[in-house]
């Protein structure tokens, strides 16, 4: 596979090319051409505090030279920030700046921006285009492709305490455009790159059952380049990774509780994971408690370890499906315990929490064998507990 390339995601007409490789950014301007040759004159940045400003400068002379006036939200993610408030706050200013039904947004950021800009995006003016250029692996491989848009929602437990439901408001809007340029990784911290690096091997854990059985080959193969960031192995790495969920997103746009798979195989990791993301205490780093809270791909990589061992119990899964992916997370320094893990109850009780959850019922995903997982509605709770008891340390 040569870079940069491009992958189409085949969504009829709502498909779209994704962009990929060092310079891609250049990609921007015949788009940009065509939608102000169909009247577009605004283009509204949503954009991470944390990108190299050259980026943005880059973006907005792309958009000045062909005549369309730029206007700029900055936002510094965090998850504290991904409420209906910063939602609010950017259609304010949308809305300000005369923004028409055919004038697009322009994300450049990584999942949270992604995230908030495709919502306002949907949802302003009943839509407008959007063009998706994430600056993050993680939201490269996996956020940025397939249209999933929306933030967080804070209610209250029955104690009155707060309890986060990630992404629970939210709509599917397909960019028009996603442009992946491979040199904006450059600044991305090492912490950053590993959790990207968790979503491309949960990648691979599925990879079979949607016609790519190469990829986790292809990961294990070229990982100590991957490791050590080199752009021709990362260009690869995220070509064939967006090409995997691209085939996904194809399958199944709008995850179909119903299919047996499709998108919500994307998930693997991420029930266990989600229950234990947001506690506060937990470190990737049993030696530094400061490193507390995990990252995304961080409680991932926990989940899918759990996944794994539960899936030993449940269904006696080879104990080596689990143990390739230990070893593989220790290479990349992801880790597959962690201490200070509450009550298996209480961890349970969370699982039940996940909007992915049925009315009553924990739905997981659960490998069957190396390379392909398997939805399993309504999972034994004792499996659960095996499996969080795997990952405690
Ligand atoms: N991140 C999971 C999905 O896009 O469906």
């Amino acid at each position: 596979m040569s870079s940069p390339s491009t992958v189409h995601v085949q969504l009829g007409d709502r498909g779209y090319d994704i962009a990929i490789g060092p310079g891609s950014l250049k990609h921007l301007h015949p788009t940009l051409t065509s939608m102000h040759q169909s009247g577009a004159r605004n283009a509204f940045v949503v954009v991470d505090s944390g990108v190299p400003t050259r980026f943005l400068e880059a973006i907005e002379r792309t958009c000045e030279a062909i005549g369309l006036k730029v206007s700029t939200a900055t936002i510094t993610p965090t998850e504290s920030i991904k409420t209906i408030e910063t939602y609010q706050d950017l259609l304010t200013q949308i809305a300000s700046t005369g923004h028409s039904r055919v004038d697009p947004v322009i994300a450049l950021g990584g999942g949270i921006v992604g995230d908030l800009a495709g919502f306002v995006a949907a949802s302003y003016r009943r839509g407008v285009p959007i063009i998706q250029c994430p600056t993050t692996l993680l939201s490269m491989v996996d956020a940025s492709v397939g249209g999933k848009t929306g933030f967080n929602l804070q209610i209250s437990n029955a104690d009155g305490s707060p309890k986060l439901l990630k992404n629970l408001v939210g709509a599917f809007w397909q960019p028009d455009l996603v442009i992946t340029d491979i040199d904006v990784l450059d600044s991305l911290e090492a912490r950053y790159r590993r959790s990207g690096l968790a979503e491309c091997i949960k990648h691979g854990c599925i990879a079979h059952g949607f016609n790519h059985p190469e990829l986790m080959d292809w990961m294990i193969a070229n990982l100590d380049q991957i490791i050590a960031f080199e752009p021709q192995a990362i260009s690869e790495l995220v070509s064939r990774n967006v090409a995997l969920k691209a085939s996904v997103v194809a399958a199944d746009e709008r995850e179909d509780t119903s299919m047996q798979g499709g998108r919500m195989l994307l998930n693997f990791g991420h029930t266990f994971g989600h229950a234990i993301e947001t506690i506060a205490h937990l470190s990737p780093n049993k030696d530094d408690p400061s490193l507390a809270p995990l990252h995304h791909g961080e409680a991932v990589a926990l989940g899918m370890v759990a996944a794994c061992r539960a899936a030993e119990s449940a269904h006696n899964l080879s104990p080596t499906v689990g143990d390739e992916l230990v070893s593989l997370l220790d290479r990349v320094a992801l880790p597959s315990r962690v201490p200070g893990l509450p009550s298996n109850d209480d961890l349970i009780e969370r699982m039940g929490h996940d909007k992915k959850a049925t009315a009553g019922s924990v739905r997981v995903i659960y490998p069957i064998q190396r390379g392909k997982c398997e939805v399993f509605a309504d999972a034994d709770p004792s499996h659960l507990a095996a499996g969080f008891d795997a990952i405690r340390c």
